[in-house]
């Protein structure tokens, strides 16, 4: 692929012998011819926007772009191996140069601000309750990184599916180590020069996201703990009692029998079908969760089935691993096979028919909490157990998937369950789009699910963090993440239930959720004003569709992130590189929440142009000139938001719950500015029929002259649309449109003009 350079290395003198190699990340690569030449001490290679000079004598080598800018200098590359039992262990890394002023942005889902220089982390699937600010490694492990040196990006994506860990200069300030546990070095190259190059180069090699069902960007309500049907339907009513909007209820474990994954407790959830359709007919879709862990017990099929089929994971003597995790006993399906993941489908397929829209998978890092000696497992087995459980909460490292083993896999594991759940929505309802939200993953997940943070809490603290780590995630191919609101443990106050339900309503993944044993924190149970000031955050979710839609169809074409940090549009400011505690959503809207109790003021950084300001996208008010920080004010029911120059953003109306994507009301929100630009993707909402992209292109100086174009074969569900001018006075002649009392045009061409 232009722009991309794989760089596979085995610098551990003793190895296993050499297999071909198994990406799970890996879907897009077309490897380029390389032209090569001789140089003094080794090789330089060519491919495309990329070179490498390779140094022989030592092994290091130095990456170049097409104008021959050094991006990488790998300093040196080296590994080892012991003999050890069961398997011998490895070590392979390599030291980047790195010059003070470089960050490093990306690293998937990681705490800490966003540029992650002085820092160090690892790449291990981790099940961590409670997560706090400064915990790692976490549920996902995405081991690439975006380096920017003075404004220029490129790329480095470590291929590896074992444990690694990264130095990003904290040891030594002015080197970046990265030492996989494995026995070879799977580099890829990317070439920027813009942060968006590298994400879209990134995102073509490890795929692309599908388009969610509408429906899923809707509000989504959650809670460990809702043990009954009964249960479920009341908060459907007073959700809709309340006047809020959602889409989604979800199902945690509460439903299960004693449980067994793909069952529901009769006892307690009596008719899941029934509650489905009433659901349905408020517009309230029903998401239950799936552990990957089965009961182990003779009566329970899917355990049966999985076992007859010689589909679980085994201990490295052949017996079936047995562990314990909310089912204890149990037992592992092997997801790394491709068996296995057509037999969970049709596990899967049967226990859709009870109507559920999606599925929400956890647990699946693997957690096991304790593993059962099996018997006569003493010596040496007894002792693997022991010296290989150095993480406590997964399987023995020398677990068998197949052949491999744990240690290698278990980073995989995640997103191979992943991938079985999304195929297995996709063969039981072709004409659907699926919905997947995962815990754990590997680069690449944003193929089969949407990613949430897991088990935070609520804490301020964790509000602000949200940001840095959806950001990450997005810079790492996954636009689709979220984290729960208003934080999974522990009671937050109504201020920060409020300020968080603010934040929630830009962020791509919607999802209230709250652990079991905690108070409610449903939204509409907050005192006033709270509650009023969380449903208006909520509708405001619902007229921002047609505009969070058009960034996620956008996600799922070209890779980039739904929300994103202030440094991919300017990538050369140091301040816009530290403001991680707000973001970007597209192009167009700045987001600066309140992330502290007891404000009413918000210090924003605004990056070089200009911003007007549309706190809460009611008025548009003062308009800022960008390249400083600025003070605003943001009162209890305010959410300080900026509306890009020259960009048009499309709004609809609050609704209950989402319908289709063909918006029954629709306006543009035009910051005029020299140049304007605006889009807006239509379609069904699901399934995979006709869209309609339209596209405003101008310009202004003092006339604006617009230009719409469509493309697609849909037709617009309105007779007009309405474009609503910012930053100017009141137009006096409008050709093209009409010029309605309240300021808004109706656009009636294609072609608009408006005069002053
Ligand atoms: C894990 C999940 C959490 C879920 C709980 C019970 O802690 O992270 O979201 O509610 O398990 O299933």
């Amino acid at each position: 692929m232009a722009g991309v350079l794989r760089v596979h290395v085995r610098p551990s003198a003793f190895v296993l012998p050499a297999r071909e190699k198994r990406s799970f990340a890996v879907v897009g690569h077309d490897p380029q011819r390389l032209t090569s030449t001789e140089t003094e001490r080794g090789f330089r290679c060519e491919a495309g926007a990329l070179s490498i000079d390779l140094v022989l004598d030592g092994f290091s080598f130095l990456i170049a772009d097409a104008s021959g800018r050094t991006l990488a200098r790998a300093l040196s590359i080296d590994g080892d191996a012991r003999s050890k039992y069961p398997t011998p262990s490895h070590h392979a890394a390599v030291e980047f140069e790195s010059p003070a002023g470089d960050a490093y942005l990306g690293f998937g889902e990681k705490v800490g601000p966003l540029d992650k220089r002085g820092l160090r982390f690892s790449f291990w699937n981790t099940d961590v309750m409670p997560h706090h600010p400064d915990t790692d490694p976490l549920y996902v492990s995405i081991p690439f990184f975006i380096g920017l040196r003075d404004g220029v990006a490129w790329g480095c994506f470590l291929d590896e599916t074992w444990r690694s860990d990264i130095d990003v200069a904290m040891t030594e300030p002015d080197r970046v180590r990265w030492l996989s546990h494995g026995p070879e070095l799977d580099l890829y190259f990317f070439a920027g020069p813009t942060i968006a190059d590298v994400v879209r180069r990134y995102v073509a090699l490890t795929g692309r996201a599908p388009l969610p069902p509408l429906w899923a960007l809707g509000v989504q309500q959650s809670r460990w703990g809702y043990e009954t049907e009964t249960e479920i339907r009341g908060v459907v009513e007073s959700a809709r009692n309340a006047g809020f909007p959602f889409d989604v209820v979800y199902l945690d474990i509460d439903h299960q029998d004693a449980y067994r994954v793909f069952t529901v407790d009769r006892a307690r959830f009596p008719d899941v079908a029934g509650l489905a359709r009433d659901c349905a007919a408020t517009g309230v879709r029903l998401v239950p969760i799936i552990d990957p862990a089965l009961k182990l017990e003779d009566d329970y099929g899917v355990y049966r089935r999985a076992k007859e089929r010689d589909l679980l994971v085994r201990t490295d003597r052949g017996d079936t691993l047995v562990g314990a995790v909310w089912p204890k006993p149990a037992v592992f399906p092997d997801f790394t096979r491709e068996e296995t993941r057509t037999f969970w489908a049709e596990e899967q397929r049967a226990f859709l028919d009870h109507g559920f829209a999606g599925i929400w998978i956890d647990m699946n890092e693997p957690s096991c909490f304790s593993v059962e000696p099996g018997p006569g497992d003493l010596v040496p087995h007894g002792l693997e157990l022991r010296e290989e459980r150095d993480d406590p909460k997964t399987l023995p490292m020398g677990a068998m998937h197949g052949a491999l083993r744990h240690r290698e896999v278990h980073n995989v594991y995640g997103l191979c369950m992943a991938q079985a759940t999304f195929e297995g929505l996709q063969s039981t309802r072709p004409d659907a789009r699926p919905f997947v939200l995962s815990r754990a993953g590997y680069a690449g997940i944003q193929r089969y699910a949407a990613v949430w943070t897991g088990d935070n809490s609520s804490y301020w603290s964790h509000l602000e963090l949200s940001m840095a780590m959806m950001l990450g995630l997005g810079l790492s191919g996954v636009a689709f993440s979220g984290v729960d609101v208003p934080g999974f443990l522990g009671a937050p106050t109504p201020e920060l239930a409020a300020r968080w339900a603010q934040l929630a309503s830009f962020q791509p993944l919607l999802r209230f959720h709250s652990a079991k044993g905690t108070p409610y924190k449903e939204p509409w149970r907050l005192p006033e004003p709270h509650r009023s000031i969380a449903r208006a955050a909520c509708e405001l979710r619902y007229r921002l569709l047609p505009y969070l839609y058009t960034c996620f169809e956008e996600a799922s074409r070209t890779g980039l992130p739904v929300v994103r940090p202030l440094a991919m549009i300017a990538p050369d400011d140091r301040e816009a590189l530290v403001a991680c505690d707000q973001l970007l959503l597209g192009d167009a809207l700045l987001v600066a929440p309140v992330v502290r109790p007891g404000r009413t003021d918000r210090s924003v950084y605004l990056p070089r142009g200009q911003w007007l300001q549309w706190s809460s996208l009611r008025e548009t008010t003062t308009l800022h000139e960008g390249g400083r920080r600025t003070l605003v004010e943001a009162p209890l029911d305010t959410v300080p938001v900026f509306l890009r120059a020259g960009e048009a953003v499309p709004l609809t109306e609050p609704a209950l719950h989402t319908t289709s994507a063909d918006w029954p009301s629709l306006t543009w929100h035009l910051h005029l500015a020299p140049e304007v630009r605006g889009a807006l993707y239509e379609d069904a909402g699901d399934g995979h029929g006709s869209h309609r992209r339209t596209m405003l292109r101008g310009t202004y100086d003092g006339a604006l002259r617009l230009v719409r174009t469509i493309e697609g074969h849909r037709a617009s569900p309105r007779e007009h649309d309405f474009l609503q001018l910012h930053g100017g006075p009141r137009p006096a002649r409008v050709t093209g449109g009409r010029l309605l009392d309240d300021g808004r045009i109706a656009l009636s061409g294609d072609e608009l003009r408006v005069e002053w």
